[in-house]
């Protein structure tokens, strides 16, 4: 593995008495994409907002480039950039507005980093550099995500923390989303990604873990997972299946093939 940017150590978070979180290990390698999978409520989002510095740990740490997040949090959060899974914005702001607070947020602004000519590269890209003088208010889901991605694209930090990427993209922006991380990880930029999409995963991902029930049951490729599970010939979907609980899904499958059955039973009778 290339140096590791992201290295989490037995990483808790408890909310009362209910641990969402349980002792996660995970490594990640400079210019690696890594994806994290999981069934929902398994833990991706309470995890990536450790690592985004929005959650304080229970137990164990992180550290981004060495730097543990328990003795140096502002220099992590400088370090990582976080797309949330919901775009919350300030409404009243306009999408310009909006990419110059955040610039203005960062000290390399006042040296002259030009993050707002970056921006425009971005906007282009996503079709939205027209809406950029409207009220965020305008702005449908699709396009306050694509918002957020070019706030954080244009810092060029080190490590991009996204939250289910693709959730509201047209077919058209994911693929240019999928791109973006794939030429920022040729840059050497590290991008930890939490999806549903099996696709993603095979297509984007050098590395994955699966987790459920807070705990991590698999790590490795794909193609190395698929062998130590003894699923070679099968795909993603069937192992994630079966290490997350495929057997509930039979359940529910069956339940709702009886359902369906009833129904059209009723509907004859
Ligand atoms: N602030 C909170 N207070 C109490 N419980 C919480 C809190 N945040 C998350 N949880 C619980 O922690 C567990 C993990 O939630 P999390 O949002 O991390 O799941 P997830 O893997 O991101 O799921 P999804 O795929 O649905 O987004 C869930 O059972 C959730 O109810
Ligand atoms: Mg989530």
């Amino acid at each position: 593995m290339k140096p590791s940017i992201l290295k989490l150590e037995k990483l808790s978070k408890t909310f009362d008495k209910f641990t969402a979180v349980n002792q996660i290990d995970i490594e990640v390698g400079q210019g690696e994409i890594f994806g994290f999978l999981g069934p929902n409520g398994a833990g991706k989002t309470t995890t990536i907002k450790m690592i985004a510095g929005l959650l304080q740990p229970t137990a164990g740490d992180l550290s981004i480039h060495g730097h543990p997040m328990s003795k140096d949090p502002s220099r992590c959060r400088e370090l990582t950039g976080y797309i949330p899974d919901r775009p919350y914005l300030y409404e009243k702001l306009t999408g310009s507005e909006y990419l110059s607070f955040i610039a203005s947020l960062y000290p390399q602004s006042a040296n002259g980093t030009d993050f707002l000519g970056r921006s425009q590269e971005y906007l282009n890209y996503f079709d939205i550099e027209e809406w950029q003088d409207n009220l965020i208010e305008s702005y449908s889901h699709g396009m306050r995500q694509k918002l957020i991605m070019t706030s954080i694209f244009m810092l060029e930090q080190p490590l991009i923390v996204v939250d289910e990427p693709m959730v509201g993209l047209d077919p058209k922006s994911a693929r240019i989303v999928k791109e973006l991380f794939k030429s920022k990880a040729s840059e050497g930029k590290t991008v930890f990604l939490s999806t549903h999409s099996m696709e993603i995963a095979e297509e984007l991902c050098d590395r994955i873990s699966i987790i459920a029930h807070g705990s991590i049951v698999a790590s490795g490729t794909v193609s190395e997972l698929k062998q130590e599970q003894k699923h070679a010939s099968e795909n993603l979907e069937d192992l994630f299946l079966q290490l997350t609980g495929a057997f509930e899904l039979q359940e529910v499958i069956a339940a709702l093939r009886n359902n369906q059955n009833d129904n059209v039973l009723n509907r004859t009778l």
